[in-house]
């Protein structure tokens, strides 16, 4: 009897939804090194972090894997690199790598946006061939601001709104503070989410999630006392790797050389 997690299953799951809740978990253990190394990152002054409207309050880090060990580690692991590769079809690279802190009470929305305008317009990527993992490193649940996603929006292409059709900011902190520079307005995203309805993406600490490029999606203020802290690791397709990026090397990898399996254990 085929499972959902086989290739082809997944494959179609992903396809028709635009996202795929991966059956397996990581270990607590993983979890744990992970937040430590999350823990000991965010205390360090770095251009890597970026900071809530509230300066003391971190809101994400980025490009993780590029300095400690422990990050370097995890996008290696074959569950997040089979999972890519199954999806995308061929060699894998980290494109990207981030940790949303949602911090209590204080960590704040993302508004509804696509992620491939971002890549596209100010990285150059062609085509949506690209991955995101997210891997929840705090219990996720309705009230510390889940992500939300519209199923199947991902089928859409590019909403044009506004903001895709002003010139470019080239600002790359406009794409990760909590007034983003490409959003989907907000009577588009109902509109689409009356039809579609939307899910919340919410499961205990080591679940694993993927999801489209080009899904519609969001995340609310967490207004919990509870951190809400995801891990999202962007593999793209070698192939598709953009010629000549411009935007921080810790937001875009320029190192597509594909990446590398370690062992399961090896966090
Ligand atoms: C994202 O859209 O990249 C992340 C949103 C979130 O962390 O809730
Ligand atoms: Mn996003």
């Amino acid at each position: 009897m085929q499972t959902t997690h086989e290739p082809a299953n997944l494959k179609a799951a992903y396809g028709e939804s635009g996202w795929y809740a991966v059956p397996d978990r990581l270990p607590a253990e993983a979890v744990e090194k992970l937040r430590q190394a999350v823990d000991r990152i965010g205390g360090q002054e770095r251009p890597e972090i970026v900071y809530e409207a509230e300066q003391s309050v971190v809101r994400a880090l980025h490009g993780c894997h590029r300095f400690d060990e422990v990050c370097a580690r995890v996008v290696r692991l074959p569950l997040f690199v089979d999972l890519a590769e199954t999806l995308l079809g061929g060699p894998v690279y980290v494109y990207q790598f981030k940790v949303n802190m949602k911090q209590p009470f204080e960590g704040a929305a993302w508004p509804w946006h696509q992620d491939f305008i971002f890549w596209h317009r100010e990285d150059g990527m062609a085509a949506p061939d690209a991955v995101n993992v997210a891997v929840f490193l705090d219990d996720v649940s309705a009230d510390n601001g889940p992500l939300r996603v519209i199923p199947g929006s991902h089928e859409l292409g590019i909403i044009d709104g506004a903001a895709a059709a002003a010139e470019p900011s080239h600002d790359w902190r406009r794409h990760v503070a909590a007034s983003l520079e490409y959003t989907v307005p907000d009577d588009v995203a109902e509109s689409l989410a009356a039809a579609s309805g939307t899910e919340s993406l919410t499961g205990p600490a080591g679940t694993v999630v993927a999801f489209h490029p080009n899904i519609v999606h969001c995340s609310s203020n967490n207004t919990s006392a509870r951190r809400r802290a995801v891990l999202l690791i962007t593999y793209n397709l070698v192939s598709n790797a953009p010629a000549a990026p411009t935007r921080p090397e810790f937001l875009v990898s320029r190192d597509s050389t594909p990446v590398t399996r370690v062992d399961s254990n090896a966090l």
